[in-house]
């Protein structure tokens, strides 16, 4: 009777510790994966939403009211909203494969995304703001990895050949390439697939931002060797795009109509 009244005693004592273990387990991996995170070097961001109703725009009113920003008002953009700039950059869409949201040449995927972050460039869900710095995206973790602290928005304005909006927008995103990979299987052809890719990367940006209510524009004129310095490029990693982001002085909007008589006027003339 005794014996039996102590193994259920053991049995119940157990129970409990398992299912508080499992709690503290579950509860735990909630917070890091629905929030922001901050832990060490790592930001956990905010997970991607893809039935969001944050912004209501059609693709076609996104493509239609796509235009290059190169002024911002002084307003930091969101975490939600670099979460989803990033994962539309590079996150992935098909978890099986590891297929992403870009095409990719043979799926070799040589791109990498790095993140300028502006001081007050981006503020967190409890109205903090990220450490200005260099990350890297880390699209498995869908994170921010820290490369260096500080604010470097000034330092890639220059390399950029002095334009101001670098130095203004809240984030700079840096586009780099690992040639290699994509070379690795298809030789010189590798190249140009390379550019194709970073152009479709490049046109996710237009569009998410757009839709997020955002500006960008592309920036193709800078220093090589200047912005993988200011970044800290890796040697085997070459910069291909830098893209200035913020909250737009004035969203581009157009007609339907206006287009359609733009359209029909061309007609007109044989
Ligand atoms: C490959 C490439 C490089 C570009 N480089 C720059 C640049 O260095 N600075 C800039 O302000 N805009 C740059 N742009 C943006 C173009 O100026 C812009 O797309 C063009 O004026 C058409 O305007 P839209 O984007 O509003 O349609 C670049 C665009 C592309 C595609």
């Amino acid at each position: 009777m005794r014996f039996k009244t102590v193994l259920f005693t053991i049995v119940i004592v157990l129970s409990a510790l398992i299912s508080l273990l499992a709690y503290f387990t579950l509860t735990q991996r909630r917070d890091i994966a629905t929030t922001t995170y901050i832990g060490g070097e790592i930001i956990y961001l905010p997970l991607p939403r893809i039935r969001s109703g944050d912004h209501v725009l059609s693709v076609e009113e996104a493509i239609a009211y796509r235009r290059s920003i190169r002024e911002y008002l002084d307003q930091p953009i969101t975490i939600q909203q670099l979460s989803q700039i990033l994962w539309a950059t590079y996150g992935v869409t098909d978890p099986l494969r590891e297929f992403k949201t870009v095409p990719s040449a043979g799926a070799t995927y040589p791109l990498e995304i790095y993140v300028v972050v502006k001081t007050n460039g981006v503020i967190l869900e409890n109205n903090e703001y990220l450490e200005p710095g260099v990350y890297k995206y880390d699209w498995r973790r869908h994170a921010l990895i820290l490369v260096k602290k500080g604010d470097f928005s000034r330092d890639l304005m220059r390399e950029a050949l002095n334009q101001e909006w670098v130095g203004n927008a809240r984030v700079n995103i840096v586009i780099a390439a690992v040639f290699e990979r994509t070379t690795r299987r298809y030789g010189d052809r590798g190249v140009r697939y390379v550019y194709m890719e970073v152009g479709h990367a490049g046109q996710n940006v237009y569009l998410i931002s757009t839709s997020l209510g955002l500006g960008c524009v592309v920036i193709g004129a800078f220093n090589d060797d200047g912005v993988s310095r200011v970044v800290g490029l890796s040697s085997d990693e070459k910069p291909l795009y830098i893209i200035s982001i913020g909250v737009p002085k004035t969203p581009y909007r157009v007609s339907e109509h206006s287009i359609h008589n733009y359209i029909l006027n061309n007609r007109k003339t044989p």
